[in-house]
């Protein structure tokens, strides 16, 4: 073989080379970690497969674990839930290291995020370095640094614990997982082109102070009952049906209003 062919022979190697394989169960280690959070308790499982990822992360708080999975496809555009806000993300290899940039809208807020995520030489440290901007606040970068933990580390996920025993005031959303109500706290903005603070005295969610909170309640008895009585097992109806970002729907066509 001349050099040039060996060469050849060798580009394609080299290529694969140049993506690692994250796959693995890996937990942060707050001390080598920047800003140093020595309370912290972070998980990450990552399933690897081709271009595919999916990340699990799984967060313990005051005693509490919080579990969020992402999916990314490299070279792709993927649509996930953060914390109940819809985020989209654009993942691709720089070298041996994956960039995911993401944005997240939170109540009309822009999340912006930008990860970088590489392996360790000898496979056994991850680093995570997450870049993120919320509105219009300065830009911060954290960098989260973890270790390899063997496979079977990882205890299978617990049930997502109901709305009503994560929150005070659950009266229609009982037997809903909490983080589905969040989601569901997030469509209403949308759906009727209004804040939380439209149904609800931030910060004190629980409290039943606004009338249009009680209305709520009362308009998604409705919309359970039409699609029960009218269209058993596909329930189409939703409130985006009539009110279509509006408070007040139109109950006649402009013209005649
Ligand atoms: C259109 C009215 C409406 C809007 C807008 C709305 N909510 Fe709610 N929210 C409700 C209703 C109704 C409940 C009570 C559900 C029940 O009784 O099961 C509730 C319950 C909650 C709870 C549970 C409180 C507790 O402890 O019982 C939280 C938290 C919450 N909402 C957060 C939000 C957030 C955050 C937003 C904005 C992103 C939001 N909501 C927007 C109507 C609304
Ligand atoms: C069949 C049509 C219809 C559907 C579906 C519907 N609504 Fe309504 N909603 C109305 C109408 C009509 C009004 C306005 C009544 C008025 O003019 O006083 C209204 C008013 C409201 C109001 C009071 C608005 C204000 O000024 O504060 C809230 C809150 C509300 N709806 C929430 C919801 C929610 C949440 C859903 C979904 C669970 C929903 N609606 C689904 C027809 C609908």
């Amino acid at each position: 073989m001349t050099k040039l062919a060996l060469w050849l022979a060798l580009v394609p190697w080299a290529i694969a080379q140049t993506t690692p394989n994250f796959t693995g169960v890996w937990e942060l280690n707050p001390a080598k970690s920047h800003p140093t959070r020595p309370d912290a308790n972070m998980r990450i499982k990552i399933d690897q497969q081709g271009p595919d990822f999916g990340v699990t992360f799984r967060n313990v708080e005051r005693g509490e674990t919080q579990e969020e999975s992402l999916k990314f496809a490299a070279g792709q555009e993927s649509k996930n839930q953060m914390h109940g806000a819809p985020m989209t993300s654009h993942t691709e290899w720089d070298g041996a290291t994956l960039v995911v940039r993401s944005v997240a809208v939170f109540s009309g807020k822009e999340l912006r995020l930008n990860n970088r995520w590489s392996l360790s030489p000898d496979g056994n440290t991850l680093t995570f370095v997450e870049r993120h901007q919320f509105g219009d606040s300065p830009e911060e970068e954290d960098t989260h640094v973890l270790d390899r933990r063997p496979g079977n580390s990882w205890e299978p996920s617990a049930p997502p614990k109901l709305a009503e025993e994560v929150y005070k005031n659950i009266q229609i959303m009982k037997g809903v997982p909490a983080p589905r109500l969040r989601l569901v706290m997030t469509n209403l903005t949308t759906w009727l082109g209004v804040r939380c603070d439209h149904c609800h005295v931030v910060n004190e969610f629980e409290k039943d102070d606004k009338p249009a909170k009680e209305t709520a309640r009362k308009m998604f008895k409705m919309v359970r009952t039409i699609n029960q009585d009218n269209f058993p097992g596909t329930g189409p109806v939703t409130c985006w049906t009539c009110h279509r970002g509006q408070a007040k729907p139109q109950s006649l066509p402009p013209q005649q209003l």
